[in-house]
């Protein structure tokens, strides 16, 4: 099953997976773990050029096509082959990230997007997404404390909330694959609600 992990900036996402993998892997399922941008060692090096603060030139075409770059890596390196050998694949952000970001982010057109990411992912989509939904300004104010802030962080604020409406509409679109946490609550509860919510459908897909 392919599960994947998306929300604003400063959702949490990255620090609930540790946890989320060994609770899955001790329930005994066979999880892989990964990230986007990155995730193999072609993929990290794409991720660097899209994070570096420096990069200022980089234009939006460009970022959409890098970001499909290293996916396509990933997918074909890491997630697909997982996957056929009947294991959990955990993906912290993948294609719906381009589309809340590149597309409704930038007010790009969103077919034109979906399919550079078709041609990407070769059609691969998740079984499950899980949106840790947070408001934008408490999201971005946990980002800054936490003294990890890359390249679109510091984009304006509006940005950041045209990038969580998008994700809204994403979610709403496709009820199935798409469950809503909030990631306002602790990072307790967060966690307990993932467990639960992936347990099940781990569970039904038996
Ligand atoms: P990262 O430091 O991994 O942030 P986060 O913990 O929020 O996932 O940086 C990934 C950044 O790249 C993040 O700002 C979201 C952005 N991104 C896109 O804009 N488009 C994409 O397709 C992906 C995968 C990520």
């Amino acid at each position: 099953m392919f599960i994947t992990l998306e929300g604003p900036e400063g959702s949490g996402k990255s620090s609930q997976l540790p946890p989320l993998e060994e609770y899955l892997s001790n329930a005994g399922y066979d999880v892989l773990t990964t990230r986007e941008p990155g995730g193999t060692p072609i993929g990290d090096q794409v991720r660097t050029v899209l994070l570096d603060k420096e990069n200022t030139a980089m234009q939006p075409r460009t970022e959409i096509l890098l970001f499909q770059a290293s996916r396509a890596q990933l997918v074909d390196q890491v997630i697909r082959p997982h996957l056929e050998k009947g294991g959990v694949v955990l993906c912290d952000r993948y294609a719906d990230s381009t589309v809340a970001y590149q597309g409704y982010g930038y007010r790009r057109s969103i077919n034109e997007i979906s399919a550079i990411i078709n041609f990407a992912t070769g059609g691969l989509k998740p079984d499950l997404t899980i949106l840790l939904d947070v408001d934008v300004e408490i999201g971005l104010t946990r980002r800054q404390e936490g003294g990890d802030v890359n390249r679109l962080d510091i984009f304006e604020l509006t940005f950041h909330q045209n990038v969580r409406d998008g994700y809204h509409r994403l979610a709403k679109a496709e009820p199935h694959r798409w469950v809503t946490i909030d990631a306002g609550q602790s990072p307790k509860q967060v966690q307990k609600e993932l467990r639960k919510v992936i347990l099940e459908r781990l569970q039904l897909d038996n």
